[in-house]
């Protein structure tokens, strides 16, 4: 079983390199399930329809973070779309969903869950802690499979989620800062963890 979950897509050259690779990221590895984190994907902050509608049918799942309202337009649209994900631990009243059981080409069911960290953040979220506790509690019994991008500023908040959902879940992946971290492992409890996965896109 094999899960990909591709760091923050900036821009067309972005867009463009998940087109052309994911694919073949996908027949490679043999994964079951392809998500990005797609905030940075309309010419660097936030998604809209025509983004979302070139990488359709290449990707599976689309996470976001802190610019997930950037563009405008895409408060009403975001409904369109039942594979994409605005952090879970928004306020409810913001339109969107944060998690959902997904099934790639394989039929696999797998959970993801799009997480905003508060340190050093400003989007006002509520603690992402008891949301994935909320979030867990909900879950169960539906997939043991469950894929978390914890969007975050601090490498401590990051770890601090990954530890405390070691066992829980199967991979807690960092994104948002754009810079990839050598510090991938698998905890104790059997949850894979890497702090930020990087981005794709121009320098
Ligand atoms: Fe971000």
């Amino acid at each position: 079983m094999r899960l990909l979950l591709i760091g923050d897509i900036v821009g067309r050259g972005g867009r463009r390199a998940v087109m052309a690779l994911a694919p073949v990221l996908r027949a490679e590895l043999g994964c079951s399930l392809v998500a990005v984190n797609g905030e940075n994907m309309a010419g660097g902050n936030g998604m809209n329809r025509k983004c979302l509608a070139e990488l359709s049918g290449v990707v599976d799942v689309v996470t976001s973070g802190d610019h997930v309202w950037d563009q405008r337009d895409f408060v009403a649209d975001v409904a369109a779309f039942s594979h994409v994900l605005r952090p879970a631990n928004l306020p409810p009243m913001q339109p969107g969903r944060g998690w959902g059981v997904f099934a790639g080409p394989d039929g696999t069911e797998v959970a993801v869950i799009s997480l905003l960290g508060r340190t050093f953040m400003a989007a006002g979220a509520d603690c992402p802690f008891r949301t994935a506790d909320a979030i867990l509690k909900e879950l169960a019994g539906r997939t043991r499979l469950i894929l978390v991008d914890m969007h975050a500023e601090a490498t401590s908040e990051k770890t601090a989620l990954a530890r405390y959902l070691d066992g829980r879940v199967t991979a807690v992946l960092g994104t948002h800062t754009h810079v990839p971290t050598a510090d991938e492992q698998i905890f104790h409890g059997g949850t894979a963890f890497q702090c930020d996965v990087g981005m794709v896109g121009a320098r």
